[in-house]
């Protein structure tokens, strides 16, 4: 009799709990989103992989825009977020009321998975010491001494897409650009020639492709650390990273370390940086000589493969797939395609013929069809804060606690006709100066925003402008049949990605 009668209390506590949980936002009088799912919340779909995140935000900011609310309300399963509409609001929590929303929601296990210890998972105070070190890395200097990399990766681009004109083959433009991107970040972050454009299959394609493979157990995994103590993820055994993926970087990061330490050898690139962070806990200056980061302490050997990590994570799926967008619409609009290769033939011209990296920074019709490809299809369609300290929203009574969660859709306000009217539309003059000035700045957030934005920047448009413009410069564009219309997104990737390949037709111009 005391044990049905305790499972009737217990079950019955589980049913309160979650109803009240999810009547939070109604009792505090925000706007929030039926039908709220009893075990999931809002987010059933996304969780069972049936809806992508990118159309996720779209659906969920249209909801709140349409009902007039600077803000709206959702859960995921009895978690609750603010969905912020609003972009001046948008700014005060990137930007102005950053102290009040420093961190995102990453899982960092430092012990057991010192991979996940990178800047995007980092929190707090050892957030801001790590970014305050790596962000010289990141410099339009260190960009230009990297450059040489990129030049070597475009050979290899241009050659595979020789190949598929001269057979007159279509090209699945997708594939061919991750291993293009994947070269060029395992050699600018890890020193490595991947050779994943001569071949496919290899290691570090391999295993880039495995670290975004998303399913429901991995999602079940990633939810399980927002509500489960650490101390029980560790005895049920549980890791978030593959790892297969975590040994093989790893691995090959402490090899690659252990060799050019003990070779005494200097390279143009990101390991390298961290390394003199390693070993002197300064870097070099344009000029050779050590400068003073402000930031004590040198990095650890888990704390590079962790940065080297993230370099990779962040890096080259982002700016794939940016690519991949911009060719795909360009092939679908001739008019910008050959306004594109004026410009780039123009701009070459000026500089014998090279691609250069003083050349590709005055390509601004380029830069501006890879903005209008990041609005129309934002590689991260949303960016989340966590609160850090209490916020009330201005000119309101609601009040985030701390430890509670805001979400930025990034993809909605891209999408929003009052900042970018007929949005169907592939207008990359929208990003002209005088048009750009006639919308709120936060309502274009590609990179995010505030001091949290993204760091590799610099680094993401230079390799995307660079893929594109030797594509443009060599090849006319035709959108093959096979390529499937209207294009559908990968669900359980947090990156906004086609489901399947995109075939274009390529002709040598
Ligand atoms: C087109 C390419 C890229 C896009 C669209 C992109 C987008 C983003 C976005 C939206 C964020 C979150 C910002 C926020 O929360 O406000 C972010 C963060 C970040 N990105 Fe990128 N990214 C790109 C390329 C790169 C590259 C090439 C790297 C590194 C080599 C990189 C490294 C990072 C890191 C480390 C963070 C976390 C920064 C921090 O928390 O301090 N990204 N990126």
């Amino acid at each position: 009799m005391f044990v049905p009668a305790l499972l009737i209390l217990l079950v019955g506590l589980i049913i309160y709990y979650v109803r009240r949980s999810h009547t939070y936002w109604r009792r505090h009088g925000v706007t929030e989103i039926y039908p709220i799912h009893p075990i999931f919340g809002n987010a059933r779909e996304t969780f069972l992989c049936n809806e992508s995140i990118y159309e996720f935000f779209l659906r969920i900011y249209s909801i709140f825009k349409a009902k007039r609310v600077r803000y709206g309300g959702i859960y995921t399963f009895t978690a609750r977020a603010l969905v912020i509409i609003d972009p001046e609001l948008i700014k005060d929590i990137m930007q102005t009321s950053f102290d009040h929303f420093e961190d995102r929601a990453g899982y960092i296990n430092e012990e057991r998975e010192p991979l996940t210890a990178h800047l995007v998972n980092l929190k707090g105070a050892k957030w801001k010491s790590m970014r305050h070190r790596l962000t010289p890395t990141f410099t339009s200097g260190k960009m230009k001494m990297m450059f040489q990399t990129f030049v070597y990766c475009i050979s290899g681009l241009k050659g595979m897409i020789e190949g598929y004109a001269r057979n007159k083959e279509s090209v699945d433009i997708k594939d061919v650009l991750a291993r293009f991107t994947t070269d060029i970040i395992g050699n600018c972050a890890f020193g490595i020639e991947c050779n994943s454009m001569k071949d496919p299959s290899s290691e570090f394609r391999v295993y880039g492709k495995k670290v975004f493979d998303r399913n429901f157990w991995q999602n079940a995994k990633i939810t399980m650390t927002r509500f489960v103590p650490k101390s029980v993820i560790n005895a049920l055994g549980i890791y978030v990273t593959n790892q297969e993926v975590a040994q093989f970087f790893t691995r090959m990061i402490t090899s690659t370390i252990e060799y050019r330490e003990k070779n005494n050898i200097a390279r143009r690139d990101f390991l390298d940086m961290l390394l003199q962070l390693k070993n002197h806990g300064q870097l070099k200056n344009d000029d050779g000589v050590f400068e003073q980061t402000g930031v004590d302490g040198s990095l650890t050997l888990n704390q590079i493969a962790a940065q080297c990590f993230v370099f990779f994570l962040a890096g080259f799926e982002t700016s794939s797939t940016a690519m991949t967008f911009a060719l795909y619409e360009l092939s679908r609009n001739q008019v910008v395609q050959d306004k594109l290769r004026q410009e780039i033939n123009r701009v070459l011209r000026k500089h014998d013929g090279e691609i250069t990296y003083e050349a590709v920074q005055e390509m601004t019709y380029l830069e501006n069809v890879i903005y209008e490809s990041m609005r129309k299809f934002p590689p991260v369609p949303a960016v989340p804060r966590t609160c850090t300290k209490t916020y009330r929203v201005p000119n309101s009574n609601v009040v985030i606690e701390k430890g509670k969660m805001v979400n930025i859709p990034i993809a909605g306000l891209h999408w929003d006709p009052d900042y970018f009217p007929d949005s169907e539309k592939f207008d990359p003059d929208r990003f002209t100066e005088e048009i750009k000035a006639t919308r709120p700045h936060y309502a274009y957030l590609p990179f995010g925003g505030g001091p949290r934005n993204c760091i590799g920047l610099r680094f993401g448009m230079l390799q995307s402008k660079v893929g594109v413009a030797t594509i443009i410069r060599n090849f006319r564009l035709t959108l093959n049949s096979k390529t499937e219309h209207p294009l559908r997104y990968e669900t359980g990737s947090f990156i906004t990605s086609v489901k399947g390949d995109v075939w274009l037709d390529v002709e040598r111009v």
